[in-house]
């Protein structure tokens, strides 16, 4: 199973997908019932949507794997006890079968097959692959990963002092869960090339105004370089790349392994960080409402 994508509720729908598209780097993925779709250069039908609405929302986010293991992570949740949708189609590129289930701060995740498959196109170093983590926002961060592992099978990578990252396949974290007093989107990272669209990526947001909110760095839990930026429509996104493969030895890492020195906060120690922009973007994309 592998992250595939984050579904969001915006007031401007049309701004974000300009912003996402001609700055950041997307490709237009189709559109339906007025919903627009942005992919990536990976093998993914889309990686993000934008939906036009009155508030700011996360609507889902979606996991993606074969049919067979759609139907045991399902048989899983419900046998956890987790609140699961119904089996259903989803008119959208990729054509995905699956269902919705709820967190326990009532995240929305969404896992599906695709029936129709695309293909990977060439890498580019100004377009990103795809979604490689979501960060969420979480009252019981506890909690919150307690449920990714027992209702989904996932797996913890490590936890620091205010974050847990959690696993679905080889990379070293799909969700992450901030401590915080509310559940929400921390920020979406997109996959780049390598190292050189990292930076270049940084070029084409200062070119449209955008500077960092922090980096360019590197991150410790993940070992990978990062630049974020808040967005126009008020998310926060990062660029990242040679994010950390991790396998079944992988030793769960704790607060007492990733402390920094006095002041350093990533490995170089050139990053800047506005934190009162970050914080002021966390607050705004809440999960939009029950599914179930
Ligand atoms: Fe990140």
């Amino acid at each position: 199973m592998k992250l595939r994508s984050i579904e969001l509720e915006v007031p401007d729908a049309e701004g974000a997908v300009r912003f996402l598209s001609s700055v950041w780097g997307l490709m237009d993925a189709g559109a339906r019932k007025g919903v627009s779709f942005l992919r990536g250069t990976g093998p993914l039908p889309y990686v993000i949507s934008l939906a036009s609405a009155d508030v700011r929302a996360v609507a889902a986010v979606t996991f993606s794997g074969e049919p067979l293991e759609i139907e045991q992570a399902r048989s899983r949740a419900l046998r956890a006890g987790a609140r699961v949708g119904p089996m259903q189609s989803f008119d959208e590129p990729g054509a995905g079968e699956g269902f919705f289930l709820e967190g326990p701060e009532g995240q929305v995740f969404r896992l599906l097959y695709e029936k129709d498959r695309v293909e990977r196109l060439p890498a580019d170093r100004d377009r990103p692959l795809q979604v490689t983590h979501v960060v969420l926002n979480t009252r019981d961060r506890e909690a919150s990963t307690r449920f990714l592992i027992e209702a989904l099978g996932f797996r913890l990578s490590d936890r620091t002092s205010f974050m847990n990252f959690v696993r679905c396949d080889d990379v070293h974290h799909a969700i992450a869960y901030a401590e915080s007093g509310i559940s929400s989107l921390n920020h979406v990272a997109f996959e780049m090339k390598d190292f050189d669209a990292v930076m270049r990526g940084i070029g084409r947001l200062k070119d449209a105004g955008i500077e960092p909110a922090w980096g360019p760095g590197r991150h410790g839990p993940g070992n990978n370089v990062f630049a974020y930026f808040v967005t126009p429509f008020g998310a926060t996104v990062e660029y990242t790349t040679e994010v950390e493969r991790i396998g079944d030895n992988y030793k769960v890492g704790g607060p007492e392994d990733w402390k920094w020195p006095p002041k350093r906060i990533d490995h170089w120690g050139v990053s800047a960080r506005d934190t009162a922009a970050l914080s002021e973007a966390e607050k705004q994309f809440t999960f939009r409402r029950p599914v179930l």
